[in-house]
């Protein structure tokens, strides 16, 4: 065991056997467990079938702070689309965007589509299976390539997303803070690996954070690691991880204002690609943040003023005031503006200040 491991638990208990002995018996039982309660999501095989790499590749990318009922109908429309890696390389980046509207963050999809040109060129369309080619890749981090490593070529990965560090923070009773976490569960994780199933591990480590190990609640009675899981023994397991102490945010303060036409679209623009809210749509706003276009044409306007609202960021606050405004559409908008009646793929920000938009009840 790691010095990790003994931060805040007591070791496993070893009745004569090895803490490895221990821990593959609960592996074991975790991957028997899998057997039965995972789930079969379509980009998912079973061992000793593995997924392709294509589509571990597209849904990775795509589970990148979209949860999997969202995924799901994209992902089947991306692969009936395009079947494999040289299709998606070889069709214009406009498409992918196209067909990617509605999963937000774009800078993903672009990335997608770089990282399908370089392979089609330099690996002839394949993937390689090593983490430590697929990390070179753009849009690829560690925990990807791991990801693609494992589900796709049966690699002793590490694959270390943050519902696999809550499940093994308990389980090894690891105390260090996140996001410090990370590396001490990746220290130990190596001991996890089965031998066999390499690629069933970590998925069915995933099933069990969201079945049973979740964030309020651990179902330690049903839980196949419960064997020997540090933290099942207390009286609350769900103290890990633990969480670093809130500090106050600093605040910002700004205005935004929601145009409206006589059919109900709004006024948005589109986000530089990267930095904040990379590539989503946006209403014209001030004060909180600077990469608004100026809307300087919109003085003189009648504004309606409505709820406020809060937003909270990694490093700061937004308390932004909204205002509505009513706008004939025939009035055409300055670029980069432009009308839209699709905001089922705001960022939260945005369906935050447009629910506070539409709603009837203005500023109490
Ligand atoms: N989240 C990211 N990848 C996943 C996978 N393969 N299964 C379930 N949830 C996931």
């Amino acid at each position: 065991m790691t010095e990790a491991h003994l931060k805040l638990g007591t070791k496993p208990s070893k009745q004569n056997k090895t803490d490895k002995d221990v821990i593959d018996a609960d592996v074991t039982a975790l991957l028997h467990w899998y057997d039965i309660h995972g789930r079969d999501l379509p980009w998912r095989r079973r061992w000793p079938d593995l997924a392709p790499a294509y589509h571990v590749f597209l849904s990775e990318l795509m589970l990148q702070q979209t949860v999997v009922a969202t995924v799901i109908p994209y992902f089947a429309r991306f692969t009936e689309r395009w079947p494999n890696l040289s299709a998606l390389a070889a069709s214009p980046v406009e498409d992918v965007l196209e067909a990617w509207s509605g999963l937000g963050y774009y800078a993903r999809a672009r990335n997608m589509h770089k990282a399908a040109q370089i392979l089609t060129s330099e690996y002839d369309g394949t993937f390689p299976d090593a983490a430590e080619l697929l990390i070179k890749l753009p849009g690829i981090g560690p925990y990807t390539a791991g990801a693609i490593a494992a589900f796709a070529f049966d690699k002793p990965a590490i694959v270390i997303d943050g519902n696999i560090e809550r499940v093994l923070s308990r389980y090894f009773g690891i105390g260090t803070e996140l996001p410090a976490l990370k590396a001490d569960i990746a220290a130990i994780y190596p001991e996890m690996i089965p031998a066999t199933r390499r690629s069933d591990f970590p998925q069915a480590l995933m099933d069990l954070a969201s079945q049973i190990c979740q964030p309020k609640k651990a179902g330690c009675d049903i839980c196949p690691l419960s064997h020997s899981c540090v933290a099942s023994r207390w009286n609350d397991p769900t103290i890990l991880p633990v969480k670093p102490a809130k500090t106050p945010k600093p605040v910002r303060v700004g205005k935004a204002f929601v145009l409206c036409n006589e059919d109900g679209d709004v006024a948005v623009f589109r986000r530089a690609e990267t930095g904040l809210l990379g590539g989503t749509l946006a209403f014209p706003s001030s004060g909180w943040d600077k990469s608004s276009p100026e809307f300087d044409w919109l003085e003189g306007a009648t504004l309606k003023a409505k709820a406020p609202i809060t937003h909270v960021f990694t490093h700061f606050r937004a308390d932004i005031e909204v205002f509505q405004i009513e706008w004939q559409k025939q009035t055409s908008l300055p670029e980069p503006f432009f009308w839209t009646s699709s905001t089922t793929a705001l960022p939260s920000l945005m369906a935050k200040i447009l629910k506070s938009a539409l709603n009837d009840q203005g500023r109490n």
